[in-house]
């Protein structure tokens, strides 16, 4: 489903980024370049970079940069055809109709038509909330001090009582029983199809790109379920939607709000925290997480304050963690979620409780707290033990020791003496993790931790696409076999076709990629600054070690992969001749 990369270019070239950018950041021009306030953080002076000549952006605060397709994409969060599409428009270009495979076909017109579908649901729901089948539950949502601005916000509606007049909605509008179960929207048996959602306020669940793919439906009042939501269907992965993403991934607040139900979402959002989102009636997942670090670095977790929000919290945190998030945890006391809080004390109050809120780790330190009595000396032990434990999770040593700071302050006890005790703990857990067999690395094709092979390949890469001069130079040297982490595998390989066809363009290079984690990875390729200030001496230098590290790995690779000795002993000689080898750049 790819456009094909001379439209890319040509829509690319059409849109001067300097233009581009100025719709949204104020410009001014300085040598060859402009500067501005970044738009992806905070900042007071001018350290956000616009060049020209390179039609590329850089910020040197935060290191956000790209092309014209990453701007759009960071700004907007787009994704790349929501880019192409919007730069396409902006300049009258017409693009071309996709040419698909007929499976691919079939199942695009499949999730086009459930999408339409959907779309028609959400729309008849709502007609009938305003109608008059839907005055209770108008009601309902006035009680819970929702503004018809919030409703119609969120396209809340009303599924009716009798429980056939979605299906003959749809059927009147000629769609077949064959796709109107696999919307999810119908309970079938022997006498036929009924409405799934019955006498329910309903809220239907959007993806990031405004289209509603699932329902949730809220009895009115007392019942089982409270909630019944849209089963999984094509469109519809739970774990892999947020409700409330649609409108909090554009919020640009430094932070996103994770609670747990849809009315605490619609409650922060109508109180100005439209930073908020939730998970869709199940615990948070990996993919979740993994999804959100695109939007934001620092997370608040506001779950319910009972038990099951706990507990909820607990098994969240190391999730967001995990994906490289920032965690901190809002105290709703006395109140029981966002949704309470905020009638209650108001959106002030809200605001206070985000900017006192604690810390993930010490929010589970006083968690562990609760489970023991610090006035019994081997209760209090036993704690500080389990504390020390956690401690030695923090693998950097300054971070370890603000926190061991932080809790021994908190708890009263002596720096040294906690240090000592994580310090005891983490040998026996070192000497207990030397005898467990490694952990398996994370499969993803994205890079997780950056180990410095890896940041090896990367720099060799970036440092191609800035001066093309070295393929020639390193022609006998390097292929791109030799980056071995497949993402840069698959960015060498493309970047190695377009030079042998005469010329480099890393704008084309972004489309062959899917996700968009992929291409913010592939324009952070494309934009990361190579040391300028280095003079041709410690250039040279530079290269050859990283082109050392890459090689050599590369070596390794091959030489753990080799299926015969005789392939091993190719690998190792054209090692040994390599290590002779040093590259002139001048
Ligand atoms: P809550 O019961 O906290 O929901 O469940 P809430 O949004 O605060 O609802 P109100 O304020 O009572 O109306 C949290 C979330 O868990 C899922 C829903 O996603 C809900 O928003 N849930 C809850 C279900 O899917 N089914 C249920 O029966 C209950
Ligand atoms: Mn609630």
């Amino acid at each position: 489903m790819y456009y094909p990369d001379e439209v890319i270019e040509e829509v690319r070239e059409k849109n001067d980024i300097v233009d581009v950018v100025s719709e949204y950041v104020k410009l001014t021009r300085k040598g060859s370049s402009y500067f501005g306030l970044c738009p992806f953080h905070n900042e007071k002076s001018p350290s956000f970079s616009v060049s020209p000549g390179k039609q590329m952006y850089y910020c040197f605060g935060c290191g956000a940069g790209g092309n014209v397709y990453t701007f759009l994409m960071e700004y907007e969060n787009y994704t790349f055809q929501e880019a192409l599409k919007t730069l396409a428009d902006r300049v009258n270009y017409p693009l071309p109709e996709l040419e698909y495979s007929k499976e691919a076909k079939q199942e695009a017109d499949l999730k086009a038509t459930l999408f339409e579908i959907n779309k028609l649901a959400g729309k008849y729901y709502y007609y009938m909330l305003k109608s008059e089948h839907g005055q209770r539950a108008m009601e309902y949502l006035k009680n819970r001090q929702l503004t018809d601005e919030t409703i119609l916000k969120f396209g809340l509606g009303y599924s009716g009582k009798n429980g056939y007049d979605l299906y003959n909605y749809l059927k009147s509008k000629g769609y077949k029983d064959d796709i109107l179960k696999q919307t999810g929207l119908f309970n079938v048996d022997s006498k036929g199809f009924y409405d799934r959602f019955r006498n329910r306020v309903m809220y239907p669940i959007m993806n990031t790109n405004n289209k509603v793919i699932g329902f949730g439906g809220r009895v009115m009042g007392e019942g089982e379920p409270k909630y019944l939501n849209s089963p999984e269907t094509k469109l519809f992965d739970k774990s892999r939607n947020l409700y409330g993403l649609n409108i909090a991934r554009s919020s640009r607040k430094p932070n996103m709000i994770i609670c747990e139900g849809y009315m605490d979402v619609i409650s922060l959002h109508q109180a100005g925290f439209n930073q908020a989102v939730a998970s869709l009636g199940t615990a948070l997942t990996v993919n979740q997480a993994a999804i959100l670090k695109r939007y934001t670095d620092n997370i608040l977790l506001t779950y319910d304050s009972d038990g099951a929000g706990v507990k909820a919290a607990l098994r969240a945190i190391p999730i967001l963690k995990e994906a490289g998030l920032s965690i901190k945890v809002i105290n709703m006391r006395p109140h029981k979620d966002p949704d309470e809080f905020i009638k209650a004390l108001g959106c002030e109050e809200f605001q206070k409780r985000i900017d006192g809120a604690t810390n993930s780790f010490m929010y589970e330190v006083a968690i562990m707290e609760k489970d023991h009595d610090l006035k019994d000396p081997d209760s209090k032990t036993a704690f500080f033990k389990e504390v020390a434990g956690k401690l030695t999770e923090f693998t950097e040593e300054l971070e370890r020791n603000n926190y061991i700071e932080a809790i021994a302050n908190k708890y009263m006890i002596s720096y040294e003496s906690l240090r000592n005790l994580v310090n005891a703990r983490g040998m026996q857990l070192g000497i207990e993790a030397s005898r467990r067999p490694v952990r398996q690395k994370n499969k993803d094709n994205i890079i997780n931790k950056e180990d410095a092979l890896v940041q090896a390949q990367r720099v060799l890469l970036t440092w191609l696409i800035e001066d093309t001069g070295l393929f020639k130079k390193l022609e006998n040297v390097l292929s791109p076999k030799d980056f071995i982490e497949p993402l840069y595998n698959k960015v060498a390989v493309l970047l190695y076709e377009q030079y042998a066809g005469g010329k480099v363009s890393p704008a084309a290079i972004v489309n062959h990629f899917d996700s968009e984690e992929e291409h913010k990875e592939v324009a952070a390729l494309f934009n990361t600054p190579l040391r300028s200030n280095l003079n041709d001496n410690d250039r040279e230098k530079a290269l050859n070690e990283t082109l050392q590290r890459v090689k050599n790995n590369s070596f390794d690779y091959r030489k753990e992969h080799a299926l015969s000795v005789n392939e091993l002993q190719e690998v190792m000689k054209e090692q040994a001749q390599f290590q002779k080898m040093h590259i002139y750049l001048n």
